[in-house]
């Protein structure tokens, strides 16, 4: 009876942990499929198809250390950015421009796309996250 149950546990965990594994790594695809279209039509004409953004102008969002900062990416769409940043070690000083016209699930999706393309890698962004910078007061940096 125990034997039997030591027997099915060892085959199920690690069956059910790829599971879900796989599930988040489809919902991560999935997000970053419609991501890709969000960036498209409100990311591409700035930051460029690659990500390499145009030297002096607007920086690169590929293989960015600031990628690494979830809410801080959030922050930056929401409430866009301005004034001088340092981005691979090449300084940017222009604007971009609030787009929290942009609801949290494309907010979620265009960062998964950009977070997860071109060299990138960082863990899934939910819309639930987005909602919750999203309702925080505004900061005033
Ligand atoms: C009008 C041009 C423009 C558009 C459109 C634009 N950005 Fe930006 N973005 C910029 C500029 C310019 C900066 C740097 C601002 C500064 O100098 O402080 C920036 C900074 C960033 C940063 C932080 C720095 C970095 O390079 O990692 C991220 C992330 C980012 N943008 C993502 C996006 C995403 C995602 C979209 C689309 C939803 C978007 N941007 C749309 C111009 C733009």
């Amino acid at each position: 009876m125990m034997r039997k149950a030591t027997f099915f546990s060892i085959l199920l965990i690690p069956a059910a942990a790829s599971f879900i594994f796989f599930s988040q790594d489809k919902n991560l695809q999935e997000s970053m499929k419609r991501g890709k279209e969000v960036y498209a039509l409100h990311c591409q004409n700035c930051h460029m198809e690659n990500g390499q953004g145009m030297e002096g102008v607007n920086p690169p969002v590929a293989k960015t250390t600031y990628l690494k900062d979830t809410k801080k990416n959030i922050g930056i769409i929401l409430n866009g950015q301005t004034g001088e940043v340092v981005v691979n070690g090449k300084k940017y000083n222009a604007i971009m421009n609030p787009m929290n016209y942009l609801d949290d699930k494309e907010i979620a999706d265009v960062l998964n796309y950009i977070r997860n393309s071109w060299g990138n890698k960082y863990p899934i962004v939910t819309p639930a996250q987005v909602k919750a910078e999203r309702e925080k007061p505004a900061k005033t940096n």
